[in-house]
């Protein structure tokens, strides 16, 4: 047994951020709770912590880059405690405002499946660095055989690396948001010099070199050489640079059933902060789908989507920013279902005006159990049953954590 001296902490619980918290709080990331741990201590922090008694969780991480790299952050954590350590974040948010709920078992999205990721570039003296940022810095590190990504985008790293010379400068960092499209790979980068006639021409002639579908520089299209389509569904959708995809296939597998059994047997549904139609295109075929969302080009691909596709119920689009003009009472009474999808912050005004329309259900996906949790017991305090929560991890290794849940209103037995 190592000695436990004043100088040995002992880890307690992880933060929301991964990191581990021993009484104080000192923080020291890349630890597991009852480990013990000695180290420098600067502010509240150990930057470089020893483990003196490791934890029986503690696993050897799959990826020989994981010391440096700043894309996961806990890699040295087995799966089952990952799954377990997620779970319980959601419980203890719900806990925080007196709630519980059936707890379904946790989907995980496999290794190499990240099918959009942003990655950072530098052109340097010689040579390029293209990858994730190490931790804590704005230093790049190279992602050879990244446990994340889809082989699609690893694969062509050393492709798109042909971009940073191009389009870099010395000084700056340029960003590239690959996501992996039906017809290929669809690039968004930003921060790269102002076009020029001689720019365009190199920029053009290394789209058709790589086979791009689509190059995209500061969110406006630069060259299309196939829609970069994803399917939603029956349909094909072309979403507008850097729009929001979930991050897996099979997470967004997952959230589409919990979604679709969630909002039951509803004819009439309204899909907020819709996306692209992630949701609405697949419950189109069965149910009439009214998409909100704040971003009209996004609903213009999700119109042109559902437009293609022969054999689905009708889906119309409104563009409305939901956080300062959300559907009232009136507009949501003619909905047997909502879906409900919000960012980070999530949807405190949208939801006051579902707690008092009392649709028959809502199904609920959120990225954010802080804020689900707050939503939640307005709901709940407003008769609503929270009938079970599913934690899917899209975000593998990382403490991210996303659920999607089914409420029930007080006159609907289960
Ligand atoms: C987590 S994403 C979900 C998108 C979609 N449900 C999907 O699964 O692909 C949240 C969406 O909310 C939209 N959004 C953000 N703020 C908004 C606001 N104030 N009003 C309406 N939509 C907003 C974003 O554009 C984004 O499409």
């Amino acid at each position: 047994m190592p000695e436990t001296d004043h100088d040995t902490l002992t880890i307690t619980r992880l933060g929301l951020h991964g990191d581990g918290i021993a009484p104080g709080p000192v923080y020291a990331a890349r630890t597991l709770p009852g480990e013990e741990i000695r180290g420098e201590i600067t502010g509240d922090r150990i930057a470089a912590p020893k483990i003196v008694t490791p934890s029986p969780n503690r696993v050897k991480p799959p990826c020989p880059l994981y010391a440096r790299c700043g894309g996961c952050a806990l890699q040295h954590a087995a799966d089952p405690f990952v799954a377990g350590w997620k779970r319980q974040v959601v419980i203890d948010a719900l806990s925080a405002h007196g709630l519980s709920a059936p707890m379904r078992p946790i989907r995980t999205s496999p290794p190499r499946t990240r099918r959009r990721a942003t990655l950072s570039g530098r052109r340097l003296k010689k040579g390029t660095l293209l990858g994730f940022h190490t931790r804590a810095s704005d230093t790049i590190v190279d992602i050879p055989g990244c446990e994340v990504l889809a082989p699609t985008i690893t694969e062509a790293l050393p492709s798109l690396a042909e971009f940073l010379p191009v389009l870099g400068s010395r000084k700056g960092e340029l960003a590239l948001a690959v996501t992996v499209s039906e017809a290929g790979l669809d690039v968004d980068i930003r921060g790269g010099k102002p076009l020029d006639p001689a720019l365009r021409l190199s920029l053009t002639a290394l789209t058709q070199k790589l086979d791009l579908a689509r190059l995209s520089l500061d969110g406006e299209v630069f060259l299309t050489l196939r829609p970069p389509a994803q399917r939603f569904g029956p349909a094909s959708v072309t979403p507008p640079p850097g729009a929001f995809l979930q991050a897996t296939a099979p997470g967004e597998a997952a959230l589409l059933a919990a979604v679709a059994e969630a909002v039951g047997p509803a004819r009439r549904i309204a899909d907020l902060f819709a996306g692209c139609g992630t949701f609405a295109l697949p419950l189109a075929t069965r149910a009439e789908v009214h998409a909100v969302e704040g971003d009209a080009d996004m609903l213009a691909a999700l119109d042109a989507g559902w437009r293609k596709t022969p054999g689905l119920s009708k889906v119309t689009t409104e563009a409305r920013d939901l956080f300062r003009r959300p559907l009232l009472p009136d507009d949501l009474a003619r909905f047997g279902a909502v879906v409900i999808d919000p960012p980070r912050a999530g949807a405190e005004a949208q939801t006051a005006a579902l707690a008092s329309a009392q649709p028959d259900r809502i199904a609920a996906v959120s990225c954010n159990p802080v804020t689900f949790a707050r939503d939640a017991k307005m709901l709940c305090d407003a008769g609503y049953a929270l009938r079970w929560v599913q934690v899917v991890d899209q975000f593998r290794w990382s403490p991210h954590v996303e659920l999607a849940a089914a409420f029930t209103a007080p006159h609907i037995q289960p």
